[in-house]
């Protein structure tokens, strides 16, 4: 195991990359908390993310040897102007392991990755109503951006 949890000491963390095998841990996790299970969606993002890309990451927690989280990111650069930055776009701990430090060890963990890829900022959307996510994200030190997002109904 390659990130040991050090804050909490006899507290049986780990994180690792993730990889083909983690399929339906992955499916499960998302759809306990969003209701919607995204096989194609999820077999798409480990394949994309999971395979040792540069600048991909997809990372799991363990607790006791189990999966009970995870977290995808990438550097992106350029993209309406913005110089490169690391993105973190989808973070999830199982409810039965929540408001332990796995979601801090996973932020932790991504953030490590970015800096070595040389970035010097992390970032993220979250839904305005989603307060629990917002907590999260404003615990660890991230503010509102200088981006916004834009959006318009479109007609069939
Ligand atoms: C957000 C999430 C990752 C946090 O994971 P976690 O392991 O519970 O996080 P931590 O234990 O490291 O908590 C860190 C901080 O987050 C905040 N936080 C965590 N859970 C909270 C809660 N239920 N209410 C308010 N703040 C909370 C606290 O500030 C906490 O610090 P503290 O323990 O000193 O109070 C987890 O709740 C989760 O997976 N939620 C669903 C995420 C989701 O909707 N994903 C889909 C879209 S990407």
């Amino acid at each position: 195991m390659e990130h040991r949890n050090t804050e909490m000491p006899g507290v049986p963390f780990d994180i690792r990359p993730a990889r083909a095998a983690d399929l339906q841990t992955v499916v499960s996790l998302d759809e306990e908390t969003t209701g919607i299970a995204k096989v194609a969606y999820w077999k798409d993002r480990l394949e994309r993310y999971a395979g040792g890309q540069p600048d991909r990451y997809f990372l799991i927690a363990e607790k006791d040897g189990r999966p009970a989280g995870f977290i995808v990111g990438e550097v992106r650069a350029w993209e309406f102007g913005s110089p490169p930055s690391g993105w973190i776009f989808a973070i999830n701990v199982n409810r039965a392991a929540r408001q332990d430090g796995l979601g801090t060890l996973l932020f932790e963990a991504v953030c490590d990755r970015f800096r070595r890829s040389g970035v010097r900022q992390v970032r993220t959307m979250i839904a305005k109503e989603d307060k629990l996510v917002m907590s999260f994200f404003r615990s660890q030190g991230m503010m509102a951006g200088p981006f916004i997002e834009l959006e318009k109904g479109l007609a069939p």
